[in-house]
């Protein structure tokens, strides 16, 4: 039986003093930019393929196995099912996941309350660098990619900040600015943050020249904020008859700052469909009142037109 501890909501995490996430320069880090990290999951015991694929099995009947038809490429729409396209089950997915082209996700993989205490960790190791900016984390969750060469990931956006590590083989990652409003346009924001559409989230042949890119590899990651833009995919030069498979986790959280964005983008749709052209949260003076007109706003929109926000509010 498993004799761990499991969290409480409330419970403050304690750095595990095993493993960690680091970055080079502690003073060049800010939650606002995209940053190189270091970390040492890649030998955490949770996340070893058998291991992935006892959590899978878990995620599986609550549609948290995510699948993704072979074939796509950075420009497909990021569009993911939760049965094997090829009608494989679970075992057989992870027997065959070495096989060119496989990719299966497991989302919140925090779901595990094993698995939560490793995102609770993994986040304390990094609360100085998060809370020196953006005080009150909340909703800490885990996205786990398994894949083997050729595969990708296409171009998305996402909600949370994010620790994304490299656990195991080559991953190619592509990240974008996401102040660029050439590729984000201000309304495909609003429009993600409030419901959850990725419909005008695309990457257009013109984007590409304005990629960050690395060849990442186990102990690497890469930090990046809310919805920058991102696309990863892997190679085959890297694969030995030994090691096919790529893995990587994406360690997400929310803050007050996004929180307080999110209500800020709410209000500034309304503004906008009001013939306004309202700054984006972060630019404005009049932050405060627009954060409070948002929750006013949002707090209708519950009350009288029955909607639900996503998480992050
Ligand atoms: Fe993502």
């Amino acid at each position: 039986m498993d004799k761990l501890k499991q969290p409480e909501p409330n419970l403050e995490p304690q750095p595990n003093p095993s493993y960690r996430i680091w970055v080079e320069d502690a003073g060049d880090f800010s939650l606002d930019k995209i940053s190189l990290l270091r970390h040492n999951y890649h030998e955490h015991p949770l996340l070893q393929i058998d291991q992935l694929e006892k959590l899978a099995q878990k995620l599986l009947p609550l549609n948290q196995c995510r699948f993704i038809s072979p074939g796509a490429t950075q420009q497909s729409e990021f569009i993911h099912k939760p049965k094997s396209p090829d009608g494989r089950d679970l075992a057989e997915v992870f027997e065959r996941i070495s096989e060119p082209g496989s990719w299966i996700a497991l989302y919140n993989a925090e779901t595990d309350p094993k698995y939560a205490q490793l995102v609770q960790e993994a986040l304390a190791t990094v609360e100085g660098l998060i809370s020196k900016e953006q005080p009150g984390i909340f909703s800490p969750q885990a996205f786990i990619f398994i894949s083997a060469p050729p595969s990708v990931t296409p171009f998305h956006i996402d909600r949370e900040n994010n620790f994304w590590l490299q656990i195991r083989g080559q991953k190619i990652m592509n990240v974008w600015d996401r102040n660029d409003r050439d590729i984000l346009p201000a309304p495909t924001v609003e429009n993600f943050i409030i419901d959850k559409s990725l419909n005008t989230v695309t990457l257009r042949d013109e984007f590409m020249s304005k990629k960050f890119e690395w060849d990442l590899g186990a102990s690497e990651g890469v930090y990046f904020p809310s919805t920058s833009p991102h696309s990863t995919r892997t190679t085959e030069a890297w694969v030995s008859p030994e090691n096919g498979v790529s893995i990587s986790i994406g360690v997400v959280f929310y803050t007050e700052t996004t929180r307080k964005h999110a209500y800020i983008h709410s209000l500034n749709r309304f503004l906008r469909r009001m013939k306004l052209d309202p700054k984006f949260p972060g630019e404005s003076k009049f932050d405060d009142i627009k954060f409070t007109l948002g929750k006013v706003l949002v707090g209708f929109k519950k009350r009288f037109r029955s909607y639900t926000p996503p998480t992050g509010f």
